[in-house]
């Protein structure tokens, strides 16, 4: 057993391999090619949750508000794209938006850490810088939030009501006091999309070159009040029907 250990062993790791010069690979798809598919993504997905909020809040007006609104986002355009027609084009485009995102995101993070130069010198001391490390545990919460939400609220299935098109009814449902726990892990994916968003929106004023020392206060306060208010926008809702305010 320990000679086909240290057979193995020797067979990975040669001698001239040691020797053998670091090749840097070029990267195929160029660097900018990358960032730009995350600008485009990021706008059309903020976009939507500007949107998704806004609509959200329709509940303060009452059950007939906000399901009479889920049934008008499915007659628009409906000439053209028939029932829901519109829902549908909106939810493919959503779907490359959020799909090239995180390839685009997952193969910058490769390369970044491939090109880290102290990567052996300093051991498993060495981490991604904080910021880092939060985007991508941010980026990964946020998918499986998307995934939980989905079968929650439109699908149905994991909401206690899950009718199609009752939305008042299935939020109210969905955040009862009983079942506080949902409601906390709204919160916990509200808040990994508040630090996603802030870094996210602080990174592109930095790519467009738009920041300087002068400006840097100023920018960064409206990235944190911009990510801010979208998610208290969206909190206010599972909050409020939790506390009984709805
Ligand atoms: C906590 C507050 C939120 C509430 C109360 C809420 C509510 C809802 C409801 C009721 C639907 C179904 C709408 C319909 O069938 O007409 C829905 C769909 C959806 N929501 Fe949210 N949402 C919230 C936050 C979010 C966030 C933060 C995201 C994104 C990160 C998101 C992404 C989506 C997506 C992708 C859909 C599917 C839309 C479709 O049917 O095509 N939601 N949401």
């Amino acid at each position: 057993m320990a000679t086909q250990v240290s057979n193995r062993g020797s067979a990975k790791a040669p001698a001239s391999s040691a020797a053998a010069p670091a090749r840097p690979k070029r990267p195929r798809i160029p660097a900018v090619l990358l960032k730009f598919v995350i600008a485009v993504s990021s706008v059309f997905l903020v976009l939507y949750l500007v949107v998704h909020m806004i609509g959200n809040l329709q509940i303060f007006w009452g059950q007939t508000s906000i399901n009479e609104y889920a049934i008008w986002l499915r007659t628009l355009l409906q000439p053209v794209l028939g029932w829901e027609g519109f829902v549908w084009v909106v939810r493919i485009v959503l779907a490359f938006a959020v799909i090239g995102h995180i390839w685009a995101a997952t193969l910058l993070a490769l390369r970044a850490k491939r090109a880290r130069p102290v990567k052996y010198a300093a051991g498993n001391k060495v981490k991604g810088n904080y910021t880092t490390r939060t985007m991508r545990w941010g980026g990964v919460i946020v998918l499986l939030f998307i995934v939980y939400h989905i079968l929650d609220l439109t699908v149905g299935t994991l909401n206690p009501h899950g009718e199609h098109l009752a939305v008042y009814e299935n939020v109210t449902a969905d955040f009862a006091p009983s079942r506080w726990y949902v409601t906390i892990w709204y919160v916990i994916a509200l808040l990994a999309i508040f630090f996603h968003l802030r870094h996210g929106l602080w990174s592109a004023v930095q790519t467009f070159g738009w920041n300087s020392n002068k400006r840097e206060p100023i920018l960064k306060a409206i990235a944190t009040g911009f990510s801010g208010l979208l998610v208290l926008g969206f909190l206010i809702v599972p909050i409020s029907v939790t506390f009984g305010w709805i």
